[in-house]
């Protein structure tokens, strides 16, 4: 079977390069608006996004996701909007990164079908467990006892996507 839903699940990459002009409000609401609509636990709707576009943040955001990883690139590859997914910690609500991780999918695949490129970037975990990524999300309005999940980096695609590289062997496989 097939149809435009399928190939584009099939065609969306992470894209690490981008554009340095900014996406569109529109844009940007089409993406988050999609996030908003992946299946969570419970239909709890535990998880909270925060699409940040204010380069202070941004260059915050860029620093702290460096020093976890231990480099002075940029992690987020200069993409002019960062959008991070936080939930509830795992004690409060057990489903928590996997309501997160389904919001992060919806938006990539989100982004793809308008023509934006993303990345699913790591480490958010740890630059919100620290006091100054504790600041941050209480300066971004978060309320407290949550965790970084992940975030996307978000934009115009520098660069035409490469092909899937080719999946697994007995990737899955069907029992009847
Ligand atoms: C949980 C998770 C964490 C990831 N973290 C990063 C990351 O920190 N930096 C990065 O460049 N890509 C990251 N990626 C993107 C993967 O490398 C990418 O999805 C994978 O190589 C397959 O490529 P594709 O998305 O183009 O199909 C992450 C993806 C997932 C699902």
């Amino acid at each position: 079977m097939d149809n435009e839903i399928l190939k584009a699940l099939r065609s969306r990459r992470s894209v690490r390069a981008y554009k340095p002009e900014q996406i569109t409000d529109e844009e940007l609401k089409a993406v988050l608006d999609a996030g908003t609509y992946a299946p969570t636990g419970m239909n709890y709707q535990d998880p909270w996004i925060v699409a940040v576009q204010n380069p202070e943040i941004i260059n915050q955001l860029v620093r702290m996701n460096a020093t976890v990883m231990g480099t002075d690139g940029n992690p987020y590859y200069d993409a002019p909007t960062i959008i991070l997914v936080f939930a509830s910690s795992p004690e409060k609500w057990e489903n928590g990164t996997a309501d997160a991780s389904l919001v992060l999918g919806n938006m990539m695949n989100a982004a793809y079908a308008i023509g934006l490129g993303s990345c699913w970037i790591n480490r958010e975990r740890q630059m919100f467990a620290t006091e100054e990524g504790r600041q941050l999300m209480t300066h971004l309005g978060l309320p407290e006892g949550l965790v970084g999940v992940g975030a996307l980096s978000l934009g115009y695609p520098a660069k035409p996507l490469p092909p899937a590289r080719p999946r697994k062997e007995n990737y899955y496989r069907v029992v009847k």
